[in-house]
């Protein structure tokens, strides 16, 4: 292996362990079956966590967290719909995102983000 790929490898190896120690995981249900409770299937619920706006939805029992504001005009994805396909609906003027990947579908938007969710014997948590 060149010097070259050594350093490359470092760099990514740093920045790696840079995105790790920001994310911090917040508890935000007692349990994945009090989420499945106060989530509805196919109706976004709005999050606010660190100043952060997320938008939250279970789309056939998976449950996804991307971010709140739309990368069109700014509305609220969580006053949105889900459709069949699994991708959020923005209410303004219907530009699509998958729910599992926050890519934008049917547009020239950027894509949104994506937050990672997981659950144990302590709480469902989410990655912010
Ligand atoms: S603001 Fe979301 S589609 Fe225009």
């Amino acid at each position: 292996m060149s010097l070259a790929n050594l350093n490359a490898n470092k760099i990514k190896i740093k920045a790696n362990q840079t995105n790790l120690k920001l994310m911090e995981w917040l508890k935000i249900f007692g349990s994945e079956a009090e989420a499945r409770i106060r989530v509805t299937e196919h109706k976004p619920q709005l999050l606010i966590l660190n100043s952060k706006r997320i938008c939250l939805a279970i789309h056939q029992g998976e449950f996804f967290a991307v971010q709140d504001s739309c990368t069109h005009s700014g509305e609220s994805l969580s006053k949105g719909h889900i459709n069949y396909l699994g991708e959020i609906v923005c209410p303004w003027h219907n530009y699509r995102f998958q729910l599992s990947s926050g890519k934008a579908c049917d547009s020239s938007c950027r894509d949104l983000a994506t937050y990672s969710l997981k659950s144990d014997d302590t709480g469902f948590f989410i990655g912010v």
